[in-house]
């Protein structure tokens, strides 16, 4: 499934809104690994929120930034939980880096579902038009595919809250013996 030697992560793939920052959090404290959130250190790097760098540089310069975080993310030596952005799957280098060096869940969720937890969302640039059911709809209608070839695993995530998603990859991960050496969902007791 992986390269051989490559440090193994857990990344989240999925829309924007199914969860993967909130359940990526939970898992991270449940396994005692480090959280990264791709969007945040992209930010850093940025210097301004992405929603302004959208605006100023457009997406395809976007992409370049999210290109080259996530390949240093994934290059990374100690093994840590990453909730990826929702866009992140659609360059091949990113599925293809996300695949070898991280066992990759995906959140899977519906539009509908989706929409109503973001309908007071202001920060998402993708979001902001006057339709945002629509707008997923379009979203997932490319993403779908993508997000299904880089995954490992596919985890149900419409209408369930953060920690029974948090469970399922938990449950998953055990089953599948995905957590030597990093502890066992739970073992710190929360
Ligand atoms: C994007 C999703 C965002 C962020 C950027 C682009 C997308 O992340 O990376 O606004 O293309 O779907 P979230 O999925 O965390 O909202």
């Amino acid at each position: 499934m992986h390269e051989q030697d490559a440090v193994v992560h857990f990344s989240l793939i999925g829309l924007p809104g199914s969860g993967k920052s909130t359940i990526g959090r939970q898992l991270a404290r449940q396994w005692h690994l480090p959280f990264i959130d791709s969007d945040h250190v992209i930010e850093q790097r940025l210097g301004c929120t992405i929603k302004q760098y959208f605006a100023e540089h457009g997406e395809a310069a976007f992409r370049d930034v999210e290109q080259q975080v996530l390949a240093e993310l994934l290059a990374a030596t100690a093994p840590c939980v990453l909730s990826t952005g929702g866009g992140s799957v659609l360059r091949a280098a990113n599925r293809q880096a996300l695949q070898a060096h991280s066992t990759v869940f995906y959140l899977q969720s519906t539009p509908e579902d989706i929409a109503r937890r973001l309908r007071n969302d202001t920060t998402r640039p993708l979001m902001q038009g006057d339709d945002p059911l629509q707008r997923l709809q379009e979203l997932l209608a490319v993403r779908e595919p993508l997000y299904l070839a880089t995954a490992h695993y596919v985890v149900d995530a419409a209408r369930q809250n953060a920690s029974q998603v948090s469970r399922k990859i938990g449950m998953q991960a055990e089953l599948a013996g995905l957590l030597t050496g990093q502890g066992s969902p739970g073992a710190a007791g929360d």
